[in-house]
């Protein structure tokens, strides 16, 4: 089966660890170029620069760029929140930093998903510390009503129920962010 069909179709090599569809492909891409066209519109004076949480943003951030009908420029940075678990430890740790000054720059910090929201909210404290002419959040997905931080995103693309999920991007000890739908996992952890 055509792997970027719009129907819904579990991939077979994954089907023993995954439930149901959370965001099918077609609802993905039709999304990811809805956003696109927000942000060429809100920054079509100011060209942003597009930051990109490793690993989990990865699929978000390289369709989500050419979405953009704008020069962007993009960088990347890893934290880690989660051990190999499925839930936040709360602690947040800064693994890859970026390459580039921030100062006078509009920053759009695109994220795979918002859960506790605690991964987030360092992001924004150590971020926003670096003068940045602007700085919001462009999140794929958020997850209803986790968060323990109040959260102002700027750009989501869905609400989904606090299941865990896996797919375009996100994973599970590092499994299944190359699938190209959003599932609820239902493996073991
Ligand atoms: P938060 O700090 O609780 O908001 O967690 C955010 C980070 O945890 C995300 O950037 C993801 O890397 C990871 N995460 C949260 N929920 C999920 C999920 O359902 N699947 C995969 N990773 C998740
Ligand atoms: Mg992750």
């Amino acid at each position: 089966m055509d792997r970027h069909s719009p129907h819904d179709f579990t991939a077979k090599w994954a089907q023993d660890v995954l439930g149901e569809v959370v965001v099918s492909a077609k609802e993905v891409h039709d999304r990811v170029e809805e956003l696109g066209r927000q942000i060429t519109l809100d920054y079509a004076e100011n060209p942003p620069l597009l930051v990109c949480v490793l690993k989990g943003a990865i699929n978000f951030m390289a369709d989500l760029m050419r979405a953009i009908e704008l020069p962007v420029e993009v960088d990347f940075m890893a934290v880690s929140s989660y051990g190999a678990a499925t839930k936040t430890s709360g602690v947040v740790r800064i693994v890859k930093d970026l390459d580039v000054d921030l100062t006078n720059r509009h920053v759009v910090i695109v994220e795979d998903v918002v859960d506790s929201g605690l991964t987030l909210n360092y992001l924004r404290q150590y971020l926003g510390a670096r003068s940045p002419a602007s700085l919001e959040v462009c999140a794929l997905l958020l997850k209803e009503g986790e968060q323990r931080v109040e959260q102002l995103l700027k750009y989501v693309g869905f609400t989904i129920p606090a299941d865990f999920v896996v797919g375009y991007g996100l994973d599970v000890h590092e499994r299944y962010r190359n699938l190209d739908a959003i599932y609820t996992y239902v493996g073991e952890v």
